[in-house]
């Protein structure tokens, strides 16, 4: 834990209601690294200021929209301004607001998808270069420590050459919501103008395609993907299977659902190599599955000193008490903040702009490759 005094710290988003903030609140705080100062918390200005006033925030830093947060923000001292700014918003607003923070000096921490568009995030990946700001990509997962153990063991060879990838998150919330037209109209996420291009792929299946990417360090070259609409009246996927090639000659599946009926999280990651395999399941995080070739399986779990440095700094508690969500987003903030104050911090520590633009161009890829027929279509590094 550092010493040094906290990072202000302002949201975009994340209000009474919404879902996600909560997660982004309490990992802000794990590592006594930030503290919130104010931003735009909800869509409409008087349930932002309800909600800061609940919070005993400063009113006079909640403001109405971002236009007014970078003016009034910019207008103060430096050793007041807010200085890192996370977008928690429906995803079509993240590339816009991401953009005008960066473009004026504020650090941002940053929703998945990262934007509607691989384009977008390639230019906020440059914008980013060119303002000397840093970027953190909120994939929340990439923070537990056995998932963190388990890119360390594999970056060590532990499993010889990779041969297999198998990712996967299901979750079941969309069946019922999908077979009731008003309910339907209700969900931001299964409209096009706030999600943007998709919305099972977008919404957890960039997820799954992030977890193999970060724990295997393989780029994905190509994919062969069938996506699934059921409703005419849906323009966009809930559900649907992407066969992956990767450029060591591996090959995998990113298979994703949101009709997975009665599914909750259900985000696993299988690896196998030419030695042994390796398993790690989202909803019992403190396992790791070691599978050697002609041994019994070995179950790994935090907090013990056979783990990695990177798995180590993402402990917090002696070995047998729980940690979870909001830990592993919380493990993520502390790598940005490394980031944020100009200090160095380990490869893998927090998931960055590059990794937003990976995920874009896998959605780009996966949605080009069903619509043109399930055919191989090629993801440029
Ligand atoms: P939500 O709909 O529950 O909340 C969205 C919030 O944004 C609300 O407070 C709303 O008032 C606010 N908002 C909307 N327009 C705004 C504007 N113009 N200015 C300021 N605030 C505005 O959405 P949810 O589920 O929290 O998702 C938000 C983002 O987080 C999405 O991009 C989603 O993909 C991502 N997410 C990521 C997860 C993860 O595991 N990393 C899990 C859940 C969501």
């Amino acid at each position: 834990m550092s010493t040094q005094r906290k990072i202000r710290m302002g949201m975009m988003g994340g209000g009474l209601n919404s879902f996600i903030g909560i997660v982004h609140r309490i990992a802000s705080y794990i590592g006594e690294e930030y503290t919130l100062v104010g931003g735009v918390f909800d869509s409409n200005f008087e349930n932002g200021q309800k909600f800061a006033k609940k919070l005993e925030l400063d009113l006079s830093r909640t403001y109405a929209d971002i236009d007014t947060f970078v003016e009034k923000e910019l207008a103060l001292p430096a050793e007041e301004r807010i200085e890192v700014v996370v977008v928690v918003t429906p995803n079509f607003l993240h590339y816009p607001m991401a953009k005008q923070l960066i473009e004026n000096g504020f650090h941002v921490i940053c929703e998945k998808p990262i934007t509607n568009t691989a384009a977008e995030a390639m230019e906020l990946e440059s914008l980013t270069k060119k303002h000397g700001v840093s970027f953190a990509l909120t994939h929340t997962y990439t923070g537990y420590p056995m998932v963190r153990q388990m890119k360390s063991m594999i970056a060590e060879g532990v499993l010889g050459k990779i041969q297999k990838v198998d990712a996967q998150y299901y979750q079941g919330w969309i069946n019922p919501v999908i077979h009731d037209k008003e309910k339907r109209a209700g969900v931001w996420r299964l409209n096009p103008e706030k999600a943007g291009q998709s919305c099972c792929m977008g919404d957890i299946g960039v997820h799954a395609f992030n977890m193999v990417e970060y724990t295997t360090g393989l780029k994905t070259t190509k994919v062969l993907a069938d996506l699934n609409t059921l409703y005419e009246d849906n323009p966009l996927d809930i559900d649907g299977t992407a066969m992956c090639q990767f450029d060591n000659g591996a090959k995998g599946l990113v298979r994703a659902s949101q009709i997975a009926t009665s599914e909750e999280n259900n985000l696993c990651i299988a690896v196998y190599g030419t030695k042994a395999g390796i398993k790690w399941e989202q909803e019992n995080p403190n396992y790791l599955y070691f599978m050697e070739e002609g041994k019994p399986v070995q179950v790994l779990k935090p907090g013990h000193e056979y783990n990695s440095e990177l798995s180590a700094i993402s402990t917090k508690i002696a070995p047998g008490h729980p940690e979870g969500i909001f830990d592993s987003m919380g493990n993520i903030y502390s790598g940005a903040a490394k980031a944020i104050r100009g200090e160095e911090y380990l490869e893998g520590a927090f998931p960055t702009v590059h990794e937003g633009v990976r995920g874009m161009k896998f959605i780009e890829a996966v949605l080009a490759s069903s619509k043109n027929g399930n055919v191989w279509t090629e993801i440029e590094d």
